[in-house]
Parts: structure tokens; sequence; C-alpha cells
């Protein structure tokens, strides 16, 4: 499988969101990365659903949705009738992450847990056959536009391995700090899917930064 790109909305222009939507519909992105925080996990606050369930009436590309948010076991069916392809949640913040993970499943949606930079990639050993993607933090989630975490290549060599050695069909997700030189050594360390944000909406040509991306 060629790797996948996924835009963060995140960094996108709110009062021209349209604009930005139309733009990653016609681009080689594959994915829209959405990232839902409540200030209460991130020390930021984002989007919800009004903003989500109009997104995915004009996105042409399924909907990554990244919960930076506690006990996201309340607000899973929303999300899902909002328009959510995959839902991504915390390790942190779920004590019951099997039953987190089956429920969004249930649902009829994809299945993601994500790992702060600190968090080891040992602690999924006994839930990685049941995910549909592990996304690794390269940065402390909150905020766009941060410096990546060097430390994240090791963790994605690891998280290789484990996947591999457990005969899961987990996609390796990176997110946070992604760009055009790092890019590529994500990608030979065996990230699957890379989220963007700033790298994508501050270039001065957002198109052709995914083409570069997703062709590395
Ligand atoms: C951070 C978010 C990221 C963010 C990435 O908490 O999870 O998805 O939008 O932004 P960049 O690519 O600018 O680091
Ligand atoms: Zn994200």
């Amino acid at each position: 499988m060629t790797h996948l790109i996924a835009p963060s909305l995140l960094s996108a222009d709110f009062l021209n969101l349209e604009k930005d939507i139309d733009m990653v519909n016609a681009s080689e992105a594959d994915w829209f990365h959405l990232d839902v925080m409540d200030g209460m996990f991130v020390p930021n606050i984002s989007f919800g659903f009004p903003v989500i369930e109009k997104i995915a009436k004009k996105a042409r590309k399924p909907l990554d949705v990244h919960l930076m948010i506690m006990d996201p076991d309340r607000y899973l069916e929303r999300f899902k009738k909002a328009g959510a392809y995959l839902i991504s949640v915390h390790y942190e913040t779920c004590s019951h992450l099997h039953r987190t993970v089956h429920a969004i499943r249930d649902l009829g949606a994809k299945a993601g847990v994500v790992l702060n930079p600190h968090t080891p990639v040992l602690l999924l050993q006994e839930i990685i056959q049941d995910v549909d993607l592990v996304l690794l933090m390269s940065v402390n989630p909150g905020f766009g536009g941060q410096k990546f975490i060097g430390h994240t290549l090791p963790k994605i060599e690891e998280l290789k391995t484990l996947i591999t050695s457990t005969k899961s069909s987990a996609l390796i997700e990176v997110d946070g700090g992604v760009d055009l030189e790092n890019a590529p050594r994500l990608l030979k360390a065996g990230a699957d899917v890379l989220v963007a944000g700033n790298t994508v909406f501050s270039s001065p040509d957002p198109l052709e930064t995914i083409r570069l991306l997703k062709n590395f």
C-alpha cells in the first residue's frame, strides 16, 4: 500500500473553510484530519459537531476524527452520525479501551488509538489486534505548528515490529510537526498515514505540498 496523506483542518482558514475543503478535495490527499479538543485533556478548544457536520457535507474524502477529549465514550455515536469514517481516541483518556474500541467498531466506524509522546508503544500489546489504526503523536497534542519530537522515529519502528509480530492489520499514523524534510524518514521507519497541518496550509502552494508529501 502506498502511504496516505491527511491534511489537518486545524490549520485551515476558518473564515474560508469551504475553499480549503475544496482544495483538499481537488488534491492528492486521502483523508481529512479533524482535531477535536475539549479544553480539559488538552489546553485548547477547537470545534465540534456543527462544524464537522458541515465539513462532512462538502468533503469528498473520508473524515479521520482525532478526539482529544476526556471520556470519549459519551460522544462516539454523535461523531459517527456527524460523518466520521475513523474515530481515534487517546490511550490516556480511556479506562476501558477495549470496550471503547469495540463500541467504535460496532457503530460501523474504523477504530484508532492515539499515544502521546510519553506513552510507550508496549502498552498496546493486548489491544493491537483489535484496532484499525494507531496514531503516534509527534508533538504534545493541543496546537498546530509545533516542532516534531525526534523520539517518534524509534517508536514507529517499535510499533511496526509489534504489528508485524502479532499479524495485526493496524495502520501507523503520525501527527505533529510533519514536514517535507522529516516525511521520508517517517515513511522509511514504517508510517502509513501522515497528518500535516501547518506544512500544508501555510504553504504558498498547498496542492503542490500535498503532491510532494504523497509522492515520496
Ligand atoms: C495537534 C493536532 C494535530 C495538528 C497538527 O494536537 O493533533 O493534528 O493539527 O498540526 P501540524 O502539522 O501543524 O503540527
Ligand atoms: Zn491530530
